[in-house]
């Protein structure tokens, strides 16, 4: 069977990200059913449903085409002020139109959620969670990654040093992989 390919989206644009970290932890872990791409969504222009025209914002357009190649999501994301960045609210509004032609309908999807505080951006994780039911993602349920502390998992190069979490994150990424094949066989 030929690899799935997993939209990586990450939830922050800061250099030197965590959550940047975790999802480079996760493309390393991650087994070989699965090819992370990862997609970028810090160029999208804030949703204005007047742009929805026959010629829409060029990024808007390579950011639809990019989903559309790709059969499942990987989110991973920190919280801002217990909920979603504005900019992956954003990019999620982007893809969930014009209405009708939304890119996330059916595609498994899973979320890692990371902080470098105690919570695990447990706000985040679960705000998400309310738009994938609208949205009809099929979300992986367990194991949850609501990943704290996240000062004290990575080295200078960004490389993840706790090999407990890496461990988890490897379990998550395989858990993952049943779940976009249990789902896309489903379908
Ligand atoms: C934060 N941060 C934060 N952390 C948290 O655990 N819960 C929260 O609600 C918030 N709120 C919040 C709002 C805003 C506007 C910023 C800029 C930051 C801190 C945040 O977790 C921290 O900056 C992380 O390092 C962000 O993730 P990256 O950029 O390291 O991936």
């Amino acid at each position: 069977m030929s690899p799935s390919r997993v939209a990586v989206l990450v939830g922050s644009l800061r250099r030197g990200s965590y959550n940047r970290m975790m999802a480079n932890t996760a493309r390393e872990v991650a087994p070989a059913s699965l090819q992370l791409a990862d997609i970028a969504i810090g160029d999208l222009p804030l949703y204005n449903q007047d742009l929805e025209t026959d010629a829409p914002p060029p990024a808007w357009r390579r950011f639809r085409d990019e989903m559309r190649g790709c059969n499942a999501v990987l989110f991973v994301t920190p919280e801002y002020n217990r909920s979603v960045p504005g900019v992956l609210k954003n990019a999620i509004d982007v893809g969930s139109r014009p209405y009708g032609q939304s890119i996330w309908s059916g595609k498994p999807a899973a979320i890692i959620s990371v902080s470098p505080g105690a919570l695990g951006a447990f706000g985040a994780n679960q705000h998400l969670r309310q738009s994938f039911v609208f949205l009809d993602m099929p979300i992986l349920q367990q194991p949850e990654a609501y990943i704290g502390g996240a000062a004290k998992l990575f080295d200078e190069q960004g490389r993840m040093t706790s090999e407990d979490t890496r461990e988890f994150v490897r379990k998550f990424m395989a858990s993952f992989a049943q779940w976009i094949a249990r789902t896309t066989r489903a379908s």
